[in-house]
């Protein structure tokens, strides 16, 4: 399995299958998606050359990101190929859920086994501020879809907005009272393109942890394969709440992923190094190529993003690399 110098082991691939999006999150695309620039994304062909290189190298876990993800037409086939892929077991998808639950029954049927969705507030009015979008009920109406269609996994991700949903943990508990699901609160993360609003907004996922603690929610224990977020759970609460912070409490010694940008471009970090153009070996088809270069590339990955030392690296938004 690939392994960098500081010991971690890599057995997850977040692929980003656009950096189109159709939502205006005030966190991320404030202005919406740039349709200047012409997007590029990866053929079918290079997706299965690039999946099959990092099973070769131990991939176990792909979750498909964007941009949204959703609005790639071929996304079900992109599913159907990690589906193909000998290693790969779990696959994973992020998105807004915009329109989701119709194309919900394909993509399970393709081989879809876990969801994330955004859901920034519970209050309609909010997440229209927030994203710029009317469609939460579309979002909460793709929860029980996934439910339904027997998705174990379903997590709700809300950034947290000192100005915007700050105060609306009561609505959010209220909600997972009665739902398996896990709500996750993520601290706003600075990037190049947000300075002045992550001033403003960020909030620390501290005084959330307290509060909780203090209503009787229990840390859980980490699996050994977690990703970012700390997990609580209470008696009374069917569903749990994660949270993911890493300025509080960074989480970049146990990291296990790496990413691909829409346009084929390694990323080792989520902020601020360099890429590396992977097209190369995707033109011509060389999954063997392509894991050789990985296993000597992945030596180079920094020890961590230090983002609470004022990092905001090379990352315009996050809406480039799928989170
Ligand atoms: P799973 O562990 O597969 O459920 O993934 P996840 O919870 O990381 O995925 P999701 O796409 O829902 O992302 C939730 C939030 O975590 C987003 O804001 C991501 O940007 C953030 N995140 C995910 N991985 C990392 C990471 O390696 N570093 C940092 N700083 N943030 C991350
Ligand atoms: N900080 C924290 N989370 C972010 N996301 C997008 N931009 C940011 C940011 N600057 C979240 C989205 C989505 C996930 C993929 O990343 O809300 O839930
Ligand atoms: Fe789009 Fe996700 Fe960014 Fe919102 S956070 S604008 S849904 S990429």
């Amino acid at each position: 399995m690939l392994q960098d110098s500081f010991n971690r082991k890599f057995n997850y691939l977040r692929l980003s299958v656009t950096e189109v999006c159709n939502f205006k999150c005030n966190y991320c695309l404030p202005d919406g998606y740039d349709c200047h620039t012409r997007p590029t994304t990866l053929t079918l062909a290079q997706t299965q050359t690039l999946l099959q290189a990092f099973a070769l190298v131990g991939t176990q876990k792909v979750r498909l990101t964007g941009g949204e993800p959703t609005l790639r037409k071929e996304l079900p086939d992109i599913v159907a190929l990690c589906k193909q892929t000998s290693g790969i077991d779990s696959i994973a998808l992020t998105s807004n859920g915009y329109h989701l639950a119709r194309k919900l029954p394909r993509l399970v049927d393709a081989g879809l086994t876990a969801l994330n969705l955004s859901a920034d507030s519970l209050n309609p009015y909010t997440f229209n501020q927030i994203t710029g979008s009317d469609s939460l009920n579309e979002v909460l109406e793709c929860i029980d879809v996934a439910l339904a269609l027997g998705l174990k996994k379903v997590k709700l991700n809300a950034v947290l907005l000192k100005q915007y949903n700050g105060k609306q943990l009561s609505q959010f508990l209220h909600f997972i009272k009665d739902k398996p699901v896990t709500f996750r609160f993520i601290e706003l993360m600075r990037t190049s393109d947000n300075q002045t609003y992550f001033n403003e907004q960020h909030l620390s996922g501290h005084s959330i942890y307290s509060s909780l603690e203090n209503a009787g929610w229990t840390l859980q224990p980490k699996a050994a394969d977690a990703g970012p977020a700390l997990e609580l759970s209470h008696p009374d609460y069917l569903g749990q709440i994660g949270l993911i912070m890493p300025y509080s409490k960074d989480f970049c010694a146990s990291c296990n992923r790496l990413r691909i940008s829409a346009d084929g471009k390694l990323h080792l970090c989520l902020f601020g190094e360099a890429n590396d153009d992977l097209t190369p070996w995707l033109n011509d088809g060389d999954a063997k190529g392509l894991a050789a270069y990985l296993t000597n590339r992945v030596l180079t990955k920094w020890q961590g993003h230090q983002l609470n030392q004022g990092n905001s690296g090379l990352t315009k938004h996050l809406a480039m690399l799928g989170g």
